[in-house]
């Protein structure tokens, strides 16, 4: 069984999905670390009522990326990670990273990629007006959200939607979608979903 290692910066609703998904036996995986970038996060209360272990950085305290990243992934190794799943890590993964788990790192976006990149996909579909946004689950690269696609689900704007109400419709599809694609993704021999 694979272990995972979870990377959040915020609430962590994704987090608990996928823990909540494993315990529950639909994702076959063991949720083994939280890595977060900000140590006031809610995601590190959740793993700690889960009994799964945290550990919280402050990337500015480090020199460089690098170095953050280093010290990132000498838990990764202690904690014996197979894979890496961001869940509203709002951080660009650098090339230690990268190159230390080269496809096995997977993201998940709120919006269908490539439209609306970045930070606040959400914001960026109202201000826009499109009728159509969803959510994107993807292979990291050392791009902004530019990693082969694995899935995808459209959800629609309601004229009377809100950054809130669109919130939550994307959130009630991430907690059931990203942990049912990873699990399709761990069953794969290889890992090789790709475009
Ligand atoms: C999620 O909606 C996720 O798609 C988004 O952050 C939210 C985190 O919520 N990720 C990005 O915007 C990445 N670019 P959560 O902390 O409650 O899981």
């Amino acid at each position: 069984m694979k272990r995972i290692a979870i990377f959040a910066s915020g609430s962590g609703s994704n987090f608990q999905a996928i823990v909540d998904a494993c315990q529950e036996g639909l994702l076959d995986a063991e949720p083994a670390l939280l890595i977060c970038d900000k140590p006031g996060a809610y995601a590190i209360e959740r793993a700690e009522r889960a009994g799964i272990p945290a550990v919280a950085f402050v990337p500015r305290e480090y020199p460089n990326k690098a170095a953050y990243e280093n010290a990132v992934l000498q838990q990764l190794q202690v904690h014996r990670i197979d894979f890496i799943v961001l869940a509203g890590y709002m951080r660009l993964i650098g090339p230690t990273l990268l190159s230390a788990y080269k496809g096995r790192i997977v993201n998940i976006h709120p919006s269908l990629l490539p439209a609306f990149p970045g930070l606040d996909a959400i914001g960026q579909a109202l201000e826009y007006g499109v009728k159509v946004t969803g959510i994107t689950i993807h292979f990291v690269d050392e791009g902004m959200d530019t990693g082969p696609i694995i899935a995808q689900v459209p959800i629609e704007v309601a004229a009377g939607d809100t950054r809130e109400s669109l919130q939550k419709k994307i959130h009630d599809i991430e907690h059931i979608f990203y942990p049912k694609t990873l699990h399709q993704l761990f069953s794969i021999k290889g890992e090789k979903i790709t475009r």
